[in-house]
């Protein structure tokens, strides 16, 4: 496939934009299924800025909370050009993330969440508190919490009391509009 061009979102991105003029630190969360186009959109709103993605391990029937936070650490490593290391509690690894964003203006996203959080019971804690007493203190900070499994961000952050008031927008992405899937698909039947 040719390298998609980026349709619609607009104001999905002037949203993000505006958050951005904020003086202080926010607390983003996106939700839509599956293939709607979350990850795409924020790619776009951070692809000229300083932007760090964590991408949370397809479930599998083997999987366990060690090889979430194995994956995470690897892609922390991978990104800040650290030495490989190993975690088992998810406040060490987001206090390792932190250092490297404690300034200037930054995009991170924890990209499909609920893959990466719910086998560990400490997790959305952990993150609360790293929120808490953290990533909030870089004001020229954006953290986004994205995934597909709507049910679970819906219960775990969204009515979640643990998070009450914390997040700042909230994105439910629906299909693109006709007229920009027609653009979409025109480009491979014209
Ligand atoms: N706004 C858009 N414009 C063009 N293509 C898009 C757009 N949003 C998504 N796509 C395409 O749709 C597919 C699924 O998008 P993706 O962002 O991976 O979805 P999600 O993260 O919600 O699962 C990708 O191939 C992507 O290139
Ligand atoms: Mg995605």
């Amino acid at each position: 496939m040719p390298d998609t061009v980026f349709l619609g979102r607009k104001a999905e991105i002037e949203e993000l934009q505006a958050l951005q003029e904020r003086k202080s630190a926010s607390l983003v969360v996106v939700q839509g299924r599956r293939r709607v186009g979350k990850s795409t959109l924020i790619e776009e709103f951070a692809k000229t800025q300083t932007f760090y993605e964590f991408i949370g391990l397809a479930p599998d029937k083997d999987m366990t909370a060690q090889m979430q936070r194995d994956e995470f650490a690897r892609q922390l490593s991978e990104q800040f050009g650290l030495p490989k290391f190993i975690m088992q509690d998810w406040g060490d690894l987001f206090t390792l993330l932190y250092k490297q964003v404690n300034k200037g203006r930054v995009i991170i996203l924890l990209d499909e969440i609920s893959w990466m959080g719910s086998l560990d019971p400490t997790f959305l804690g952990k993150l609360k508190t790293a929120w808490d007493t953290q990533f909030k203190r870089n004001a020229k900070l954006m953290l986004i919490l994205c995934g597909s499994v709507s049910s679970w961000i819906e219960k775990n952050i969204i009515s979640s009391t643990l998070f009450l008031g914390r997040p700042a927008l909230y994105l439910k992405l629906n299909e693109l509009s006709l007229t920009e899937s027609n653009q979409f698909w025109g480009k491979y039947y014209q």
